[in-house]
């Protein structure tokens, strides 16, 4: 039998289909959802800084998907058989099985999270004038490949950065533009080309195998390295099996063997794949792993921890094997797909297709009348947490930085990111953050923008305190209160 429908979906008598949970609930935490006018206080109190809202006034927390997925019963069951060691811990000899497994190599350098990973793949390979080719940036990515002097080069498809698109690969990276590329740098000044799964910045959007296999070839061509960033590698594997018609019955088991046969080093942030927290670099070329050995032990711990607890470690192993489960990694991207149509269908403008890693709201089309120098994606965030206590995440010029004449950077896309973290939330969950944003769309007149108050030189976005330019929070809280009455 060909299975038709992804095994996470369900179709009801009624004739619409569901996204189903596959796993039942056995451990909770209890949630608040504090009235509007507590909501309005707490980000006040946070100057409309998401990032800075505590979770006892946070109802469903969207801000990512990182570190904070739901363990399975077995992962929390390997940490109670954690083997402490300095070195040669047997927790982490199983980590290594699991990625000489799933991901086919067999050399693991482990850090204690993906940004550790970039940190020691920059400094071993990246020297001042070098240029990285890449599909898309990642924030910490481009600040590694920076720090010992070399640059991010991003050849996406024109495809990548349209808001609406049925493009099913928009992580796809520009083949030809890569070849140039390296022609015009020279290969002494491309270390090595990157591709990252499920591009993040663009909406969680994968690329293809066909792709991968393209920018392999070049790679190969010219004698350089390529790396995979596979900190959301399973949905775009699950996402490949989806859309590209060649894998449609291959198992994700080898799928994501595959993905990870095309490139020489592959490193994760277990804070995502794996369902844990922590990391890794994988290579099978011994001399790949020497060169980045050192490095390691420098700056995150001996060989055989990496700055990582046991314990992790131990849930890193089993959360890796999960990822060749589809109806475990199937989750997260149905969730959002779900999320995306049903906004989508309601006219909220969303980053289509659906990706993985979250639902992307486009912030410059639902509230045109906010200026970018104003924050439309922060004003956003703002505005969703106070009428629903869902805590989302800014993706646009908060998160960039200013130019040296004091103006800011703007943002190609401003976004606000409601990230879905793996086994964490129900359907009726899901409903209510839709319906949520449903309501504030057909008030998003009432919205207006924001303005620094305290403004950091680095980090802005996750530091920096705001304020609104007018009294329009009160009036959404009015809004609200009119059409909801006394409901939270
Ligand atoms: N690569 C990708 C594609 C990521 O999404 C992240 C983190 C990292 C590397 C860095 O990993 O956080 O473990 O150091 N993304 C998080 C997010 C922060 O919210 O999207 P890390």
């Amino acid at each position: 039998m060909t299975i038709m429908e992804p095994s996470q979906t369900i179709k009801l008598f009624s004739g619409e289909s569901i996204p189903i949970e596959q796993h039942k609930v056995r451990v909770v935490q209890k949630l608040f959802l504090v009235p509007i006018e507590e909501r309005l206080k707490a980000m006040e109190e946070a100057g409309f800084n998401s990032f800075l809202l505590s979770t006892r006034h946070v109802f469903l927390d969207m801000l990512t998907d990182s570190g904070c997925n739901a363990m399975s019963d077995k992962q929390v069951a390997a940490t109670l058989m954690s083997d402490d060691a300095y070195g040669g811990s047997q927790s982490f000899e199983r980590m290594q099985e699991a990625v000489a497994d799933v991901f086919g190599k067999k050399y693991l350098l482990p850090v204690h999270q993906g940004r550790a990973a970039e940190h020691i793949i920059s400094q071993a390979y990246v020297k001042p004038g070098d240029i990285v080719p890449m599909n898309y940036h990642f924030t910490t990515t481009k600040a590694h490949i920076e720090l010992p002097g070399g640059q991010v080069l991003e050849l996406y498809t024109p495809e990548a950065v349209k808001v609406k698109s049925s493009c099913p690969f928009k992580g796809n990276m520009d083949l030809k533009r890569l070849r140039e590329a390296i022609e015009q740098n020279g290969v002494e000044h491309t270390p090595f080309v990157r591709m990252e799964a499920s591009t993040n910045l663009i909406g969680g959007q994968p690329f293809s195998m066909e792709n991968l296999r393209g920018v392999r070839a070049i790679c190969k061509e010219y004698g350089i390295p390529l790396v995979l960033d596979a900190s959301l590698i399973g949905e775009n594997a699950y996402m490949i099996k989806q859309r590209e018609e060649e894998y449609r019955n291959v198992p994700i088991k080898y799928i994501l063997l595959e993905m990870c046969d095309q490139a020489d080093i592959v490193y994760f942030s277990s804070r995502k794949v794996s369902s844990a927290r922590g990391g890794g670099i994988a290579t099978n070329n011994p001399d790949h792993f020497d060169r980045m050995k050192n490095l390691v032990i420098l700056f995150e711990g001996f060989l055989t921890y990496g700055g990582m607890s046991v314990r992790e470690v131990e849930a890193i192993a089993v959360g890796l094997r999960e990822t060749q489960d589809e109806t475990y990694i199937s989750q997260s991207p149905e969730f959002i797909k779900y999320l995306v149509e049903t906004l989508d269908a309601a006219g909220v403008p969303m980053i289509t297709p659906p990706g993985g890693l979250g639902a992307h709201v486009y912030a410059t089309d639902f509230i045109p009348h906010v200026p970018q120098t104003e924050y439309p994606a922060g004003a956003l965030v703002a505005a969703f947490y106070i009428v629903s206590g869902v805590r989302g995440m800014e993706r646009g010029t908060i998160s960039s930085v200013r130019n040296p004449d004091g103006t800011d950077l703007l943002a190609d896309l401003e976004l606000m990111r409601l990230a879905v973290p793996r086994r964490v939330f129900t359907l009726s969950q899901i409903k209510y953050v839709a319906d949520r944003l449903i309501w504030l769309h057909k008030n998003r007149e009432l919205i207006g923008g924001l303005r620094f108050r305290e403004e950091p030189k680095l980090l802005r976005f996750f530091l920096g305190k705001l304020e609104p330019t007018s009294d329009w929070p009160q009036k959404l809280v009015a809004q609200f209160r009119k059409d909801f009455g006394d409901s939270l």
